[in-house]
């Protein structure tokens, strides 16, 4: 059971929608219809992130939400292509909620580790802005869990806590079941996980012979397109 709740009071819910295709294969009408299909469906969790199609994810998201956001829980994620100093995550974080529209984002990313920058300094800085109300859940991503460890102990001295790790994992990638999912459990870190289909080999569209990520995008393919 997750600790993460709405701002007023509702339990994270069971799946989440991750918003990464906003503004890049999905166009603002089609964005609107999936999370409105997303609601009605009882999701209440959107994913999104700083670096998602140069901040159209964001920003369609934002579009979106309208300022409305209590009853939903909104993660974001620092930028993945720069230190995470004070500088920058004070900066980032800006321009996110200026983007989504929302005062504070619930879940708040680190994207990646950063092996430049003292934790003290990047951790700091995020319970920093958790003082200050501008964001309400600690999250780390990309993380292994040495790394969450170090985190959650520097975290600690700071009197705050990790509380969500998003990691990738689906039946093609269950590397996290190794270490992180134990860690995870261990610190009452909430799993929201990246990529549960995939994406989109365990749809089983590619058996029918249809087109999608794994040819048009080389991560993916790299990832996912092996032959066997
Ligand atoms: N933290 C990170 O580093 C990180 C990294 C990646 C993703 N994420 C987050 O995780 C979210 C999900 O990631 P993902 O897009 O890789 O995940 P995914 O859920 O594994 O894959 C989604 C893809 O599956 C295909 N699909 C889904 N339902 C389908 C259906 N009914 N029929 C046919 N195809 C279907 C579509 O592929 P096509 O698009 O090919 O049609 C869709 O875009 C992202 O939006 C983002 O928020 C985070």
């Amino acid at each position: 059971m997750s600790r993460i709740q709405t701002k007023n009071g509702t339990p994270i819910s069971r799946l989440g929608f991750g918003a990464m295709q906003f503004g890049r294969t999905a166009d603002a009408r089609s964005a609107q219809e999936m999370f409105e299909a997303c609601v009605a469906a009882g999701i209440n969790h959107f994913d999104t992130a700083y670096s998602y199609n140069g901040g159209a994810s964001e920003h369609m998201l934002g579009q979106i939400l309208m300022g409305r956001s209590d009853d939903l829980i909104i993660g974001t994620k620092a930028p993945n292509d720069r230190p995470a100093t004070a500088d920058n995550l004070r900066a980032a974080l800006d321009e996110s909620r200026k983007r989504l529209g929302i005062g504070a984002v619930d879940i708040y990313y680190l994207h990646r580790f950063d092996a430049e920058t003292p934790f003290e300094e990047t951790f700091g800085t995020l319970a920093e802005m958790q003082s200050q109300g501008a964001i309400r859940y600690i999250g780390v991503s990309n993380f292994a869990a040495w790394q969450i460890m170090k985190a959650q102990a520097v975290c600690k001295v700071i009197d705050t806590q990790i509380d969500a790790c998003q990691p990738m994992y689906n039946l093609v990638k269950r590397q996290v079941e190794v270490e992180i999912l134990p860690v995870c459990a261990d610190q009452d870190i909430s799993v929201c996980p990246f990529s549960p289909l995939g994406g989109g080999l365990l749809t089983g569209k590619y058996t029918s012979g249809a087109e999608g990520r794994l040819q048009e995008d080389k991560v993916y393919a790299t990832r996912y397109g092996q032959p066997w």
